[in-house]
């Protein structure tokens, strides 16, 4: 049990009418979740995660809820907290909570003490295996509780930021175990971070804000995976899209994907709206602040809040108010309003009203979460200590059995074609 932080139902008032609300909205994910209800239905039966206790830190809400279920109902003992203070849904969280073998301490709004408590919370279950956004959990074990790095098969990384994290601390060679980076693996970052970011980022700037993207200039900061499906999208919705860019390479893509390219500098000066996308810090700074047009929005898709900056921001301010749920007007000494929506944290989750990623994308990267699990308790001694690729038939398998339940059927290789494939013999 915890000795830091308590779990959800301790926190809310009405824990029993939050559970029945979090389980409505999690009934309606796993509908349009036809991998996770494949992969629940076998290790339901075959109850793969016996033994096994799961830390997690992940955004708690509908989808990840079902993720989390699945490897309770497959045997292990869960327990969870957020990967960001704003994207928990308490309900969801105490539905989780309300679940024999899942423990839940996730809870909407909490400060920096008690996400970190709460994260100690969840290692003080003595994790075998960590769950991951962000890398947060992998951290506090190394740092904190070294002790049980020896129990731990391995653990499994959501997204770009928690990916490239492990990647510098495996080669400062602090990585003491197997970590699948799920991020990269098409499944997961064809998908999600294109079409799941894109989508939800513009959904939520747009209810946010009850605005249009119709003609408005979108500067999109970044144009890696996540960027590339902001721009399309927001395209898509009759904006003009400007990207910025510090990689030459996904500068020239965006420049012949049509796009205007220019320096954060000069885009300031023309966009109506902003979201950043770069998994770095400092991106839209004061000297952009002080350029930008009145009425502009600022938002932030990338996984931390340090895309833009506030401190700057709030520095250059001569008022600051809430203007709408979820966006805070920042004005400036010549009248200017730059509005900052979710207090620059990622907008698609930590919006008041956001929802995160459509569920479809969610079903492929949560599949890919729970093979990735199912791996590390089947062969995860067969891992060095470090970050690994996911190996691609359990990317194959995740891919095929979501073309089944849409019902698409594709060719396959005959023989021959095999066999010219894997030769180098044949030429002209
Ligand atoms: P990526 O590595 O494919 O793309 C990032 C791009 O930003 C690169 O092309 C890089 O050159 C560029 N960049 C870096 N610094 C820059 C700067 N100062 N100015 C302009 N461009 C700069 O990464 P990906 O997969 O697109 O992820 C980006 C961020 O989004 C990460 O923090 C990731 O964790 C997060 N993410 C957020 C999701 C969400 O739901 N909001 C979903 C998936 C990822």
């Amino acid at each position: 049990m915890s000795e830091h932080y308590a779990p959800v139902s301790e926190h809310l008032s009405d824990p029993a009418t939050a559970r029945r609300e979090g389980r409505r909205k999690m009934d309606w994910a796993l509908q349009h979740m036809p991998i996770l209800q494949e992969l629940r239905e076998s290790f339901t039966a075959e109850q793969p995660f016996e033994g096994e206790v799961i830390a997690m830190a992940m955004h708690v809400e509908a989808k990840t809820a079902n993720l989390v279920e699945l490897l309770a109902d497959g045997g292990a003992e869960v327990a969870i907290t957020g990967c960001n203070p704003l994207s928990t849904h308490d309900d969801v969280s105490a539905a989780l909570d309300g679940h024999d073998r899942i423990t839940s301490y996730a809870v909407r709004g909490v400060d920096d003490e008690g996400y970190y408590e709460a994260l100690r919370s969840v290692v003080s279950h003595d994790p075998t295996i960590t769950v991951d956004d962000g890398m947060d959990m992998v951290k506090i074990v190394h740092e904190e509780y070294p002790e049980l790095i020896d129990t731990i098969v391995g653990g499994a990384e959501e997204t770009t930021t928690g990916v490239h994290r492990l990647r510098a601390m495996d080669e400062e060679g602090a990585l003491e175990y197997p970590v699948f980076a799920v991020n990269d693996t098409p499944m997961k970052r064809l998908f999600d971070n294109v079409h799941g970011t894109g989508e939800s980022s513009l959904a939520t700037i747009a209810m946010t804000t009850n605005l249009s993207f119709a003609g408005k200039n979108v500067v999109v900061g970044g144009y890696g995976y996540c960027g590339k499906g902001v721009a399309k999208k927001a395209a898509g919705q009759n904006a003009n899209v400007i990207v910025t860019e510090v990689e030459p390479r996904r500068a020239l893509e965006a420049h012949m994907e049509g796009y205007d390219v220019l320096p954060m500098q000069e885009a300031a000066e023309k966009g109506d709206v902003f979201v950043t996308t770069t998994g770095n810090r400092d991106v839209i700074t004061e000297e952009h602040f002080e350029v930008m047009k009145d009425g502009v929005l600022l938002a932030n898709a990338g996984h931390f809040d340090v895309e833009i900056n506030l401190d700057q921001l709030e520095d250059l301010a001569v008022d600051t108010y809430e203007a709408r749920d979820g966006v805070e007007a920042y004005e400036m000494p010549d009248g200017r309003r730059l509005n900052v929506l979710a207090e620059g944290r990622l907008v698609n989750l930590a919006a008041p009203i956001a929802l995160g990623h459509p569920v479809e994308v969610m079903d492929q990267s949560f599949g890919i979460q729970a093979v990735c699990v199912r791996e590390l308790v089947e062969r995860g001694d067969e891992y060095e200590a470090g970050v690994h690729d996911v190996p691609d038939e359990l990317d194959r398998e995740v891919a095929e059995i979501k073309l089944a339940a849409e019902g698409v059927e594709y060719d396959d290789l005959s023989a021959e074609q095999r066999e010219y494939m894997g030769s180098w013999e044949h030429g002209t």
